[in-house]
């Protein structure tokens, strides 16, 4: 384990900011972490996992621990499931594709979404209908105050829409190490309904579907859409889509009748963020090297040098001018540092 001082985490967020770290070190083992917990007790501390879902808008007075522990086991099984552990700091893409040469199945709709296993609980990270709550069964986390090993069942983690208690009561104080998911065997639910997928099976001619073929249709969508964080910096979407009342959204529905919308309970909608975005003229926009994405409006990209100030004040121009629009907040969904 070594120590390294003013260091760059460029490489390490997936925006691509060039912010430094006073001090940075990456531990391999959760004894190492625990020792380096010890070792700093007194330090204002940093956890970066894979740097997905961040804004780094300024350097970071203080110890950067990166979390690199990595490796995955079958803890159990029986016919129909595998209960399969993963450490933290294995990358989440590479891991569902693992699960599928293994035939396992319950994550392929989250293919190639950016970031480590161990931050997949702190948003409950989602797409094309899954959510991680579905899978997870428990996930093991280490109390930064004093090194010890906690479990947290799928029930403890209070999961909700990219919410979970570890950005609400548990923030920063836990350093998640592992997850355990439980996968099927065989009869594998396949989830299709989400909008385009059907479309893009069918063009491949598919009416069938295995668990791969749901997979490969995740991607191709995905990387339609979404940019690649190696070949453009972003943090996937960097808004919430914002729940509201059906009383509000009726008012919004009169004024915008195309407005598009997904009922999440008897009185509550939700709306697209992506679409008011776009609506409000900023699709593709660009300032200096921050801008929106053309492909999702609900995506920031750094086109190379961006600070991340300058992203955040492109983020706060959308978030105002939506509002304006219409009467309508929307949230960042990811940590703005
Ligand atoms: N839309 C627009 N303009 C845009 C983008 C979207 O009009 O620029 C409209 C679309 O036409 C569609 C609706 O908005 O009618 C929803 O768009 P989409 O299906 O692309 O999904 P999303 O709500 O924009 C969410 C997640 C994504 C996830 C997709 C697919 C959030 C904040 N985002 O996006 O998650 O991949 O659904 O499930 O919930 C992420 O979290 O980083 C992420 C990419």
């Amino acid at each position: 384990m070594q120590i390294q001082s003013q260091f760059s985490l460029k490489r390490y967020n997936t925006f691509g900011i060039d912010a430094k770290a006073r001090a940075f070190i990456a531990v391999n083992s959760v004894d190492e972490l625990r020792q380096v917990l010890q070792d700093h007790n007194h330090e204002k501390k940093f956890i970066l996992g894979g740097g997905s879902n961040m804004l780094l808008t300024q350097d970071i007075d203080a110890l950067v621990i990166h979390v690199n522990l990595k490796g995955k086991r079958i803890v159990q099984e029986d016919d129909d499931f595998v209960w399969v552990e993963c450490q933290a700091g294995e990358n989440w893409h590479a891991f569902v594709l693992w699960t599928l040469e293994q035939n396992f199945g319950g994550l392929e709709n989250m293919s190639l979404i950016p970031g480590n296993v161990g931050t997949t609980p702190v948003q409950n990270i989602g797409a094309y209908g899954s959510e991680i709550k579905d899978t997870m069964t428990q996930c093991e986390a280490m109390k930064i105050a004093d090194g010890i090993l906690h479990i947290f069942t799928n029930a403890d983690c209070h999961f909700g829409y990219r919410e979970s208690i570890f950005k609400q009561e548990a923030k920063d104080q836990y350093i998640i190490t592992s997850v355990t998911f439980k996968l099927t065997k065989r009869n594998h639910t396949i989830k299709t309904g989400y909008g385009d997928i059907q479309a893009e099976l069918a063009k491949n001619e598919i009416s069938q579907p295995t668990i791969q073929d749901v997979s490969r249709a995740v991607i191709a969508i995905r990387q339609s859409k979404l940019p690649d964080p190696k070949e453009l910096g972003n943090s996937g979407s960097f808004f919430k889509n914002p729940v509201i009342s059906k009383a509000d959204f009726e008012q919004v529905q009169q004024k915008f009748p195309e407005v598009k919308f997904f009922p999440v309970s008897e009185n509550q909608v939700k709306v697209p963020a992506g679409w008011l975005i776009e609506q409000a003229g900023f699709k593709g926009m660009r300032v200096g090297d921050a801008g929106v994405h053309k492909n999702q409006a609900l995506v920031l990209v750094n086109y190379g040098n961006a600070k991340g100030a300058e992203i955040l004040a492109l983020s706060q121009n959308i978030q105002n001018t939506v509002r304006e629009k219409f009467g309508i907040s929307i949230e960042a969904e990811v940590n703005v540092i």
